[in-house]
């Protein structure tokens, strides 16, 4: 009898796992098989190396647990989140751009009204982002929800943190005619995670760690697909190498300075704010 090395393995393998009982598994896991064993033959793979990979995948599921997500984090780093966020959006030229979610979402944000500060005291140079969520036809699009969260001024989210209190993140709801108002602050770019094991493998290259100042934005609205995106702040360091490869340059706004005085929300500020306008254009939901 031959052994499956005997026989072309890779064959082999292939056959045993086209059994899987689920249509889509069975693809899913030929393809893994072609692929891992064609990757292991083009860099000729030692057992030492090997042996590092399988350690360093255990270590990355021994760090992980319900606010630390390394797995998805290594795959945002290796530009697998953005592909998979790519080929399932399928866009109309004029629609937003999504981006990938990111670790950072926390659900269950307080509902706040139009032009609400959701920093609440949080230290920073206020930002009011405003704008109107259309649909691709150039309709207004009343009441969608837009769920916000972003990183402090010095790069920090609420998840990072032992907070007991809800911090830089809240929902709020276009108006009649798709108006929107957030009353923030100004985020910092960060760096992603460095003390596990993708810190680890990226500090051995020298690709950079850090994100662009941004915002997270999931939209929501009756009709519509949902939209995953980010706004970034224009002429902020990252931005041609963002380590997530999310920075779009559709999606990148000016900050405008403003002295003190009135501001969007029809209220005034005592100190200089800034503001960022941008209109988020949602793609209609798939009808099937
Ligand atoms: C974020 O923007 O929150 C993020 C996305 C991917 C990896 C790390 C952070
Ligand atoms: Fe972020």
């Amino acid at each position: 009898m031959q052994s499956p090395v005997d026989q072309d393995i890779t064959a082999v393998a292939t056959a045993r796992w086209a059994t899987a009982h689920d249509a889509r598994l069975s693809e899913i896991m030929q393809a893994l098989v072609r692929h891992l064993h064609g990757f292991a033959r083009e860099v000729r793979l030692t057992e030492p190396e090997w042996a590092a990979a399988m350690t360093w995948l255990a270590r990355t599921g021994q760090i992980s647990d319900a606010k630390r997500a390394e797995f998805i984090l290594a795959s945002d780093v290796l530009g697998l989140s953005m592909l998979v966020v790519e080929m399932n959006h399928d866009r109309d030229p004029g629609a937003t751009p999504a981006t990938v979610l990111g670790p950072f979402h926390i659900e269950g944000s307080p509902a706040l009204p139009y032009g609400a500060d959701m920093a609440d005291g949080i230290g920073g140079i206020p930002l009011y982002i405003t704008g109107v969520v259309r649909d691709i036809s150039g309709r207004s699009v009343d009441g969608a929800v837009l769920d916000v969260w972003q990183a402090d001024a010095h790069g920090i989210y609420e998840g990072q943190l032992d907070a007991e209190e809800t911090r830089l993140r809240a929902k709020y709801t276009s108006q009649p005619g798709g108006a929107y108002c957030v009353r923030t602050i100004a985020p910092l770019g960060y760096s992603i995670p460095m003390d596990g094991p993708v810190g680890e493998l990226i500090s051995r290259t020298d690709i950079s760690h850090y994100r662009p100042a941004h915002i997270h934005f999931l939209i929501t609205a009756p009709g519509c697909q949902p939209l995953v995106t980010h706004l970034f702040e224009e002429g902020a360091p990252y931005l041609d190498s963002d380590v997530v490869f999310s920075t779009k340059s559709d999606l990148v706004v000016e900050f405008e300075r403003h002295p003190p005085g009135p501001t969007p929300d029809g209220g005034s500020s005592d100190a200089p704010w800034l503001r960022a306008h941008y209109d988020f254009v949602l793609q209609q939901a798939a009808t099937h």
